[in-house]
């Protein structure tokens, strides 16, 4: 068989404050493509992890009276209790403090400089801060940083320099001779035109005006600029330029990297280039997501519209959180985030179509046959349509997941529960059971459990805990990814296991006054 591999990453997030439902929601989306792929028999590696250099982790140290570290390791064990929280499974929670990233970063950086890829010069600059980034003049929106519309202040040091010039016509041809690197289109279309045409300037690499980074091993007042210390993760994460490079051979290049929409600049102009200076293959693909949207602004703590995604999944457990992550909003449009959207989507979607139907159907094979599965060899004539479109899903959720439609590869499935709620309402079990037919009558439910079970199985990638409780409920062990465009192989002569309605409707109460 040929052997697969699948590498995924989302971006090393800042610890400088505890993360929320905007990380949750790449995080989630990767974790869910990451399981996706694992069942279509792909040896994936999913990597996930923190960025912990640069100024501003080291002002906001300074400001709790704790070392960097010290600040920053507390939000990275609620970090990773969140993850656990939300179910994410990832290979490996990179930190840019990990000695071996550490090591890695260095010994890229002195090859770099031998090669003649990083030479030392004078630089002088608008610096934003809390983005860590260096603007142009002309980059800059009424004289603030366009990134976070903060000011800029003026900053010159020694420091050594990336020669991103010389790269320029290569990545220009690489962009355009790969239409799926970078992606949505037109933020490949904005990258070309808006920043690497009008020319590259070479990159300012490295610091000596603060300390919290990684040390320059040939000119040790020199630390490496936080963005080649970060995009650096991807490999080093891997074992690259390590005595175990096994997992880097294995994996690299990666498949797709995840990113927010503000810092694909970064992963398609920086990141690529590093690479080819390395003579490393580039990564399939880029994908820029947009921003979720609360009260009309983007989620931080200073706008004082945070809160602990933890909050959420506590009070409508965790798939309600996941399903609204990946069903809502179009990968890569911006979308909104409130807990009256998530509430409606849950209540139309989760409780009335995919716990109704389980319940619904649990309850008649329980009043009808005592909970026993059984088969009949008598049809309904609307048998032919429900298996038809329950046996052609896992066809079109690839197709949708090989694009990344996930929303649409989600709605494809719920379309099995529509359609088995349909089922019901045409073939009426309550009037066959009163007129005896109970031979059609176990067709019928045989039908709408083999449904739930296909259906189960196709959502454990989104929703790894309602997929596993469907499964306990009936009762089944088939539960192979591989056969769902098979119909019937649901075990017969087994019974159901003890149920509940697995997501019971949310009452709004009307809070007025
Ligand atoms: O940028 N909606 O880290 P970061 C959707 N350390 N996504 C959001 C969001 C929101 N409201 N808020 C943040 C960094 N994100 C760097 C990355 S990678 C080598 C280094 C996303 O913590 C954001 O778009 O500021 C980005 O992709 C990610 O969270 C990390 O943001
Ligand atoms: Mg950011």
């Amino acid at each position: 068989m040929e052997n697969k591999k699948y590498y995924i990453t989302t971006p090393i997030y800042y610890p400088s404050a505890n993360f929320h439902i905007g990380h949750c929601y790449t995080t989630v989306i990767a974790d869910s493509i990451n399981r996706y792929k694992k069942k279509e028999g792909y040896d994936t590696f999913f990597l996930t992890g923190s960025d912990e250099h640069g100024l501003k982790i080291q002002k906001k140290a300074n400001d709790a009276g704790v070392t960097p570290k010290e600040y920053v390791d507390e939000i990275i064990e609620n970090a990773k209790d969140l993850w656990k929280s939300l179910n994410v499974e990832y290979d490996r929670f990179i930190r840019t403090t990990d000695s071996d990233h550490v090591e890695t970063v260095q010994k890229i950086f002195k090859k770099l400089y031998d090669q003649g890829d990083i030479y030392k010069g004078e630089y002088t600059g608008l610096y934003c801060t809390p983005c860590e980034s260096f603007w142009t003049e002309t980059q800059l929106v009424d004289g603030k940083c366009p990134d976070c519309g903060r000011d800029v202040t003026e900053v010159s040091e020694e420091a050594y320099f990336f020669k991103l010039s010389k790269y320029q016509d290569r990545l220009v041809e690489y962009i355009e001779t790969h239409p799926e690197f970078i992606q949505p289109v037109s933020r490949k279309n904005e990258m070309l035109n808006n920043f690497i045409k009008p020319g590259l300037e070479d990159l300012c690499v490295s610091r000596t005006s603060f300390t919290w980074g990684i040390p320059v091993t040939f000119d040790e007042k020199h630390i490496v600029y936080v963005w080649i210390d970060a995009l650096s993760n991807y490999i080093s994460a891997l074992g690259y330029l390590s005595q175990d490079d096994s997992k880097f051979k294995k994996y690299w290049p990666a498949d797709l990297h995840i990113v927010g929409k503000e810092i694909v600049r970064f992963h398609t102009i920086i990141w690529p280039i590093m690479l080819m200076a390395l003579d490393l293959p580039l990564p399939h693909q880029v994908f820029g997501h947009g921003w979720l949207i609360i009260n009309g602004g983007k989620i931080s703590k200073s706008l004082g519209n945070y809160r602990d995604p933890r909050e959420y999944i506590e009070k409508y457990g965790v798939d309600a959180i996941r399903y609204y992550l990946l069903r809502e909003v179009p990968f890569g449009s911006d979308g909104q985030f409130s807990e009256e959207l998530l509430i409606s989507r849950y209540n139309a979607d989760l409780a009335n179509t995919v716990g109704n139907l389980v319940n619904r159907t649990l309850s008649m094979l329980t009043k009808y046959f005592d909970g026993v599965i059984n088969k009949s060899e008598v049809e309904t004539e609307f048998d032919k349509d429900l298996i038809n479109i329950v046996t052609t899903t896992k066809e079109n959720v690839r197709s949708y997941m090989d694009s990344l439609q996930i929303p649409e590869a989600l709605d494809s499935i719920f379309e099995i529960f529509r359609r088995s709620n349909k089922y019901i309402d045409e073939t009426m079990p309550w009037v066959l059971a009163k007129e005896e037919n109970k031979d059609k009558l176990k067709t019928v439910l045989y039908n709408l459990l083999e449904s739930i079970r296909i259906g189960a199985i196709l959502l454990s990638p989104y929703l790894p805990e309602t997929s596993n409780e469907i499964l306990r409920q009936i009762n089944t062990k088939e539960t192979s990814y591989e056969k769902l465009d098979q119909f019937g192989l649901l075990e017969t002569g087994i019974h159901i296991n003890d149920f509940k309605p697995i997501f019971m409707r949310i009452e709004v109460k009307n809070e007025s006054k």
